[in-house]
């Protein structure tokens, strides 16, 4: 397979795209299409400040580098969740996104889950029972929550996580499975700001999961390998090794569906319903929006494991 720019000796063939490219020019296409998106879904400019979520694998470090290396003010963040696993999951991912910064002169923040709200993520789990038995439930709301509470707090004007196409195909799937018309509404590669709650984008929700993999080990990108060790046997996994079975077949087709959701709703395919943003109120005691009514969902997960409130 030769590079479809030089003719050289191909590194990365995308069967997706009809598309085959050098090393060289496999790493300037990436944030070429990065751009392409950044600009297409309007996810911010040049002027505004944004806080990459870093959680040390390769979509987000890939991410961080890549908005930088397009010029971009992209500070870091990152949420130690404490937990431990076989091979310490948290410290080493840590480590990982503080090298990555430091090398580059970055700024990183960090914000450890068992320092700033008592006890670590499994910890919290179990005490509030949520998530029947695993600690993926707890771990989402709290990301969500102080991602949300950073950004704000120090003046960011969007967040940006590293969900790629994988991701956003298998969640698109359990939401069309389930025909969940609130999240169908919700999921796409911007979040409108509301109040208390920043405005929200997914880069790289276009590309392969194997294409961000390519990227980090072509750019030379240390990353942690491992997924999280509760993540063995979820749903998400699930549905993405069943859309890997249709892509293999038929190379494109998550692209396809994912887009086609996206053009879907655009033309009102949802339309009937209110903004899924819109119609929530602040929470009494974060600030940040929910649809329940008094306390997040947050603020009572940390009610059950504190037995009392009064969490930024
Ligand atoms: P996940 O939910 O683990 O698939 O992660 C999705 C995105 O959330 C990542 O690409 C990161 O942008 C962000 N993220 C996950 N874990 C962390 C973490 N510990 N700290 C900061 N951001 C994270
Ligand atoms: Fe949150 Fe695994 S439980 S990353
Ligand atoms: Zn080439
Ligand atoms: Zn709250």
């Amino acid at each position: 397979m030769k590079c479809k720019k030089c003719g050289t000796k191909a590194s990365v063939n995308m069967r997706q795209h009809k598309l085959a490219l050098c090393k060289e020019h496999y790493l300037e296409w990436v944030p070429e299409q990065a751009e392409r998106f950044i600009k297409k879904y309007d996810m911010f400019s040049h002027g505004d400040r944004i806080l990459v979520a870093v959680s040390g694998g390769k979509d987000s470090l890939s991410l961080w580098d890549i908005l930088v290396r397009l010029g971009y003010q992209a500070d870091g963040l990152y949420i130690g969740l404490g937990i431990v696993g076989g091979f310490g999951y948290s410290s080493e991912s840590h480590r990982l996104a503080a090298k990555f910064a430091d090398e580059r002169r970055l700024t990183l923040h960090v914000l450890d889950v068992e320092a700033e709200y008592g006890q670590p993520i499994p910890v919290m789990s179990d005490i509030s029972h949520r998530g029947q038995g695993k600690p993926c439930a707890v771990c989402g709301l709290t990301k969500r929550h102080v991602m949300n509470r950073i950004a704000r707090d120090r003046g960011y004007d969007v967040l940006a996580t590293g969900h790629n196409l994988d991701d956003e195909a298998a969640v698109l799937f359990g939401n069309t499975l389930r025909w969940s018309g609130e999240f169908l509404l919700r999921q796409g590669p911007v979040l409108p700001e509301v109040s208390g709650m920043a405005r929200k984008v997914k880069p790289l929700c276009r590309f392969y999961e194997r294409e961000m993999t390519a990227y980090a080990l072509l750019r030379g990108l240390e990353y942690i390998y491992e997924e999280c060790p509760f993540a063995e046997g979820s749903t998400s996994i699930y549905y993405k090794e069943a859309l890997n079975r249709l892509e293999n077949d038929r190379p494109g087709t998550k692209l396809t569906f994912y887009l086609r959701f996206l053009e879907a709703r655009q033309q009102g395919l949802f339309a009937q319903q209110a903004d899924a943003r819109q119609g929530l109120h602040l929470c009494t005691n974060c600030g940040q929006p929910t649809s329940a009514p008094g306390l997040c969902s947050f603020c009572r997960m940390m009610y059950k494991v504190h037995g009392e409130i009064e969490i930024p």
